[in-house]
């Protein structure tokens, strides 16, 4: 178990942990979000001690690890912590990253600690690359790496900083899959993360830290479904809005589409509707109701997802009522029905943009 009691961190410029006292208990496995800037990594780094705390108490298991004159070796053998960066020796090879650390603070033998070495590479997938350096290895293996030396000194504690963010998006996923199977092994865990859907299915605890400290503390459904705190909502709502203004007959349709990439690989939306996402907003804004617009035309898009239900795509548009099926581009109009399961054209009285069409997309 883990408590902090009124914990503070704080620096020169700013006191990013005002008063944080939660208990973490044994086998939570608990995923951080929140805006960039509000202590995430600074409440890990107080946790482990690589930072350690202002003001305020930390027990690990009963013992106050804050305490002047307390071993910090002890906690190094009770935690690991994965970065962001994966933090390879450069000039040790893959086996020599994971056997160092259990020799120098367990002192097992370097017999036991290949063994259990060369066990944790194949539980990784990487019992072939022991013998490699790390600058031959993908992202995504080094981050594997990174965790097999991690567990190499069989923590009962692990915390994750941003394990993926650093990685080619092509290899979220087999990180991810290592971390998802870590999950249920009884470990204790903290991960800070941006991925959503990956916070919410492996964890049992959300902590979603705002205004110095843990803002909002529950389980995934209450946090992502039914937040109770006022920014707590607006974060988890903004992660599934995507928001444009298209204003002009030669808008900038490209950069909308490297903006819709970002949206889809943030909110995790699967190939298929992506895909059919894209062309909509393609046939139906692009091709059928942009050309139809007066001189200043003006498409409000919003795009707003919600796991486990379709994605809504909905335009309010400027000019003359105007319904898309109307339109002459019928072979536009056809690719917009085939890829959404519903189509729905709505006349808003007493507003600007009174045109407004949704479609629902899965
Ligand atoms: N070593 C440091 N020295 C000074 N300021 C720091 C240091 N580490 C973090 N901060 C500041 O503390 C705040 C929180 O940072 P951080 O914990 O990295 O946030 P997050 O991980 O949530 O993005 C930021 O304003 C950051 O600039
Ligand atoms: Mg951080």
């Amino acid at each position: 178990m883990i408590e902090l009691r009124h914990v503070e961190k704080a620096f020169a410029n700013g006191t990013p942990l005002k008063d944080v006292n939660v208990t973490i208990n044994d086998g939570d496995v608990i995923s951080v979000i929140g805006p960039s800037g509000t202590g995430k990594s600074t409440l890990l780094r107080c946790i482990n001690m690589l930072g350690a705390p202002t003001k305020g108490q930390i027990f690990v298991d009963g013992e106050e690890i804050t305490a002047k004159g307390y071993d910090i070796r002890k906690v190094r053998r009770k935690m690991g912590m994965v970065f962001q960066s994966f933090n390879l020796f450069g000039h040790l090879n893959v086996i020599e990253n994971i056997m160092v650390p259990p020799m120098d603070l367990l002192g097992i033998s370097a017999q036991e600690a290949y063994d259990t070495g060369m066990k944790l590479l194949a539980d990784v997938g990487l019992a072939t690359k022991a013998l490699s350096r790390p600058e031959e290895l993908s992202g995504g293996q080094k981050q594997r790496v990174a965790i097999a030396r991690t567990l190499a000194m069989n923590p009962s504690i692990i915390l994750f900083d941003e394990p993926t963010s650093a990685l080619d998006p092509t290899m979220v996923g087999e990180v991810q899959s290592v971390i998802r199977e870590l999950a249920k092994s009884g470990k204790t865990m903290m991960i800070v993360t941006h991925e959503m859907k990956f916070a919410r299915e492996i964890c049992n605890r959300v902590f979603y830290m705002d205004e110095g400290g843990v803002y909002e503390d529950g389980t995934p459904d209450q946090i992502f479904n039914h937040p109770q705190r006022d920014n707590t909502r607006r974060f988890i709502n903004r992660l599934k809005v995507m928001h444009e203004a298209i204003n002009s007959k030669d808008f900038d349709f490209l950069g909308l589409y490297t903006r819709l990439n970002e949206y889809v690989y943030k909110s995790q939306i699967d190939a298929k509707p992506a895909y059919h996402i894209h062309q909509a907003i393609e046939e139906l804004c692009q091709q059928i109701i942009l050309p139809a617009l007066p001189e200043n035309p003006l498409i409000d898009l919003v795009l707003e997802h919600a796991e486990e239900s379709d994605t809504v795509l909905t335009l309010r548009y400027n000019g003359k009522p105007f319904d898309p099926k109307d339109t002459d581009n019928q072979i536009s109009y056809k690719i917009v029905t085939s890829v959404s399961n519903e189509v729905r054209y709505r006349i808003r009285e007493n507003d600007e943009l009174h045109n407004v069409i949704s479609l629902t997309i899965s």
